[in-house]
């Protein structure tokens, strides 16, 4: 008898070590476990990822991370014995992130993916991180069995447009179908994440700086205060789909310096916490509109049947809702598509959703055919 997928998949493509795994009920794919052990802490005290230091983390995390996905009975104690046996009796596929990302972060879990599907003599499905970012959003909760996720099938419609934005990524993509990508645009230079974090970093917050940045900049705007700081929206003009924000952190580098100077302060880290919230929300006002435009001018074009926005930065709820109150006024009955919070940051269950797309249409690999790329492009 054919055996329902079960997908165990692994990703590991930054500083998240993730596995999920993923199983087939009544023709949909589920969620089943989705484990992440994250390195934020450990990157916090250098202010962004070190690479070395991520793959060590990786290297150190990952067997007890794949072993708890594993568990399905959620016991708190790790069983490897368990697990393994688990492993060879129901796993029917592997799934991994193959790039784009760090090097030596993506080899680990690429590397126990394909060592586990050797072994087993498992089919194995390589997918791109950004592909994964898309299908986080078609994940929603069980209306049958409430607290466990599943995605519809019959809710993906097709044109779709996704602006996936994260700490490595910021994409406009056109999806024909499963598998069928357009690349629209990208940035130029800095991710949208990345220059949250760049600004984080120069205002003395931590890391990751989104979450941070994100807060103050709520402070400032619940508190109506008015836009005291004038930045620039890079290429919001600009004829293509492409996106830069070096220069706008560039810009909030120079202004809170020039503040610093005239309050003869050291550094724009001596900052009151004000002129960090004031600072902040302009930052955040610049990189709103410029998302906006682009998607909307997008929209316009190819009147996709909804908008996905993914990617690390989707759990901003202030830019989430900017972009679906632009949707709704285009009154072009598209659909806004984010990922539920849990889903928004790197994880192993979207890589494993889209991996279930990719089993359905028979596009499965053998271990020795697949290899890692950094710089994949997904719609190469
Ligand atoms: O997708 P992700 O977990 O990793 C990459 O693939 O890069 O995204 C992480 C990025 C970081 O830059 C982090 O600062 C940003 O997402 N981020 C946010 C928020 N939460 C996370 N940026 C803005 N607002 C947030 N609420
Ligand atoms: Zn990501």
């Amino acid at each position: 008898m054919k055996k329902d997928i079960k997908i165990l998949a692994i990703e590991s493509s930054c500083d998240e070590t993730a596995a999920s795994l993923i199983v087939e009920r009544d023709g949909h794919p589920y969620i089943s476990t989705t484990i992440i052990s994250s390195q934020a802490d450990l990157h916090s005290k250098t202010g962004g990822v070190v690479p070395e230091v991520a793959s060590r983390a990786h290297m150190e995390a990952i067997a007890a991370v794949i072993t708890e996905a594993l568990s399905i009975d959620h016991s708190q104690k790790l069983d490897y014995q368990k697990s393994i046996l688990f492993l060879q009796k129901e796993i029917t596929h592997i799934a991994t992130t193959a790039g784009p990302g760090l090097i030596g972060s993506l080899l680990v879990g690429f590397n126990a993916a394909k060592t586990i599907s050797y072994v087993l003599d498992l089919p194995i499905v390589p997918i791109n991180h950004i592909e994964g970012h898309i299908y986080s959003a078609f994940a929603r909760e069980d209306d049958k069995s409430p607290g466990s996720l599943l995605v519809d099938s019959q809710e993906i419609k097709f044109p779709l447009l996704a602006l996936i934005v994260s700490g490595g990524h910021t994409s406009l993509i056109l999806m024909t179908d499963h598998g069928k990508y357009q690349q629209l645009g990208s940035t130029i230079d800095d991710a949208v994440g990345e220059a949250y974090d760049k600004v984080a970093k120069l205002l003395g917050l931590s890391y990751p700086g989104g979450p941070i940045v994100s807060r103050l900049a709520s402070e400032y705007r619940d508190a109506n205060l008015k836009d005291a700081i004038s930045l620039p929206r890079p290429l919001i003009n600009d004829k293509t789909y492409n996106f830069s924000f070096s220069g706008l952190k560039t810009a909030v580098l120079y202004s809170a310096k020039r503040i610093a100077d005239e309050l003869d302060l050291k550094e724009a880290k001596d900052l009151s916490e004000q002129t960090k919230e004031a600072i902040a929300f302009a930052f955040e006002e610049a990189v709103k509109d410029v998302l906006i435009s682009k998607t909307q001018r997008a929209i316009m074009e190819y009147h996709p049947k909804a908008v996905v926005f993914g990617g690390g930065v989707a759990a901003n709820r202030y830019l989430a809702t900017s972009l679906e109150r632009m949707i709704e006024g285009t009154e072009s009955g598209t659909k806004f598509l984010k990922p539920l919070l849990k889903m928004a940051g790197d994880n192993a269950a979207m890589i494993g959703l889209a991996a279930y797309y990719h089993i359905k249409r028979g596009d499965v690999k053998k271990w020795n055919e697949i290899k890692v790329d950094s710089n994949w492009d997904l719609t190469e």
